[in-house]
């Protein structure tokens, strides 16, 4: 008999089963079998929230969230935010290595070459109302391309992918800045090839008067860091919606409208506009102490705090950490910055935290620093669903190709009515 299996009592028949374990990991179906009548449905999991569940196998990003490791494709996260820039980094997300030269010239000519959006696009940015949040624009008009690109549907040719990688990557950025233009009353910059992936971002975002625009090298490169840090975390909210979305076959640019969705939410990608809103409400160092005890007794959460998976440090949020300094060499320190540090500092040495075993997530200091770049509050989850992209279609392909997938479609334990027959309106209390 093989040691690699569970073996379950049902007591209230007194069978026993043995269920194999591949990958530390039982299949859920297999629990199906476990029933006391023939007719039975048969054992189900049940897991609110997959806090248990793994709904696929991947070979994109590895996270021990105990000892605080995140690596994209067994590339740990400082290496590449140290050596690595945003397009190479998004890569190896995608194809599993890193290119090599030739790869890298041609993967970043294709992906520049799809900057530019439809003008009719343009035209339906225009038609957001002038204070229309940017992250809702980006929603909306990363929807509407699917109708641009009929060609997407053909999600089954390697081709047609790609070409919709190119483009999905390469927009996003335009159509972020757009948003962003469109709310200040500002005309829309078109994108300049010249510059880095990051650097044309900066140019789209704050063009003014001079003929070329030229991004300061060490914002630019700031940038990129936050781009590669947010560029996949495996299984989480957004990346799930995409997934599960593109389960049903849909093209990845609907799917993608899904993700974004999911990401705009302030316990995931919107938390970093809820930090800054929340330091800019403590505003002094010497409220700071009032306001942890506001989150211990309850009345609301310490925004960038937390993690599902860390529980020891989120190592973005280290690599962050330091990028915020070297941003602020350029910008000046921003004032919220002290606020910060101290909460940090409290938090960290509060039983309340450390139990909960709480810690700065990546959202604490990336706003800080996008604040410090002058971009608005609202553009926060907007920066980081530019490079997410890149890490919600690697996962959408990988899911596509993966034979064990099907549409997907959970489960639920029914507790309500059982059947009763309808009461006309007359008869209603
Ligand atoms: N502030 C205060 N208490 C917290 C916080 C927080 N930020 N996060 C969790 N807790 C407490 C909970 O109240 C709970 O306490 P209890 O056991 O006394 O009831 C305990 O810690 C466990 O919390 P859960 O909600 O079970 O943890 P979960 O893993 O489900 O939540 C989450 C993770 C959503 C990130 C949470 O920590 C949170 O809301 N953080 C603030 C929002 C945030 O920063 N989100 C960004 C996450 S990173 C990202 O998505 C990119």
């Amino acid at each position: 008999m093989s040691n690699d299996t569970l073996t379950i009592t049902d007591n209230r028949t007194g069978k026993q089963y043995e269920i194999p374990i591949k990958d530390e990991t039982i299949k859920a179906i297999d629990l199906r079998q476990i029933r006391v009548k023939p007719d039975d449905f048969g054992i189900m999991t049940y897991d609110p929230a997959f806090t248990n569940t793994a709904s696929c196998k991947s070979r994109i990003t590895f996270i021990d969230g105990d000892k605080g490791i995140l690596r994209y494709r067994g590339y740990p996260i400082d290496q590449l935010a140290e050596k690595s820039t945003y397009l190479e980094t998004a890569y190896l997300i995608l194809h599993g290595e890193l290119p090599t030269t030739d790869q890298l010239k041609d993967w970043t000519w294709n992906v520049t070459h799809h900057t530019f959006i439809h003008e009719s696009i343009k035209k339906f940015i225009d038609g957001f109302h002038h204070d229309a949040h940017p992250m809702g624009m980006l929603i909306g008009t990363v929807g509407a391309l699917s109708t641009f690109y009929p060609d997407a549907k053909d999600i089954f040719n390697a081709e047609s992918r790609r070409k919709q990688v190119y483009r999905l990557i390469a927009k996003v950025a335009t159509i972020a800045a757009f948003a962003y233009r469109h709310r200040m009353g500002l005309p829309y910059v078109y994108p300049d090839n010249e510059l880095s992936f990051a650097g044309n971002f900066l140019n789209m975002m704050f063009k003014k008067t001079e003929l070329k625009y030229q991004p300061s090298p060490i914002l630019e490169k700031a940038l990129e860091v936050l781009f590669i840090l947010h560029a996949d975390h495996e299984q989480n909210c957004s990346t799930n919606a995409m997934r599960s979305i593109g389960s049903s076959q849909v093209d990845p640019y609907s799917a993608l409208a899904g993700a974004a969705a999911a990401l705009y939410g302030p316990l995931h990608g919107g938390a970093n506009e809820a930090v800054l809103k929340m330091l800019n409400q403590i505003k002094s160092v010497d409220r700071v102490p009032e306001y942890i005890k506001r989150v211990k007794d309850g009345d609301f959460r310490l925004m960038g705090f937390g993690h599902r998976v860390y529980k020891n440090y989120d190592p973005r949020a280290t690599i962050i950490k330091q990028t915020a300094y070297e941003v602020f060499e350029v910008t000046g320190k921003d004032e919220l910055l002290d606020v910060a540090l101290e909460l940090e500092r409290i938090a960290l040495s509060d039983d309340y935290f450390i139990s909960r075993k709480l810690y700065p997530n990546v959202d604490f200091y990336s706003g800080i620093i996008y604040k410090a770049m002058d971009f608005p509050v609202e553009m926060f989850p907007v920066l980081f669903a530019i490079p997410r992209t890149a890490g919600w279609i690697a996962q959408w392909e990988e899911m596509l190709l993966d034979e064990d997938q099907k549409i997907a479609r959970p489960r639920q334990i029914y507790l309500g009515s059982d059947v009763r027959d309808y009461v006309p309106m007359v008869k209603r209390t």
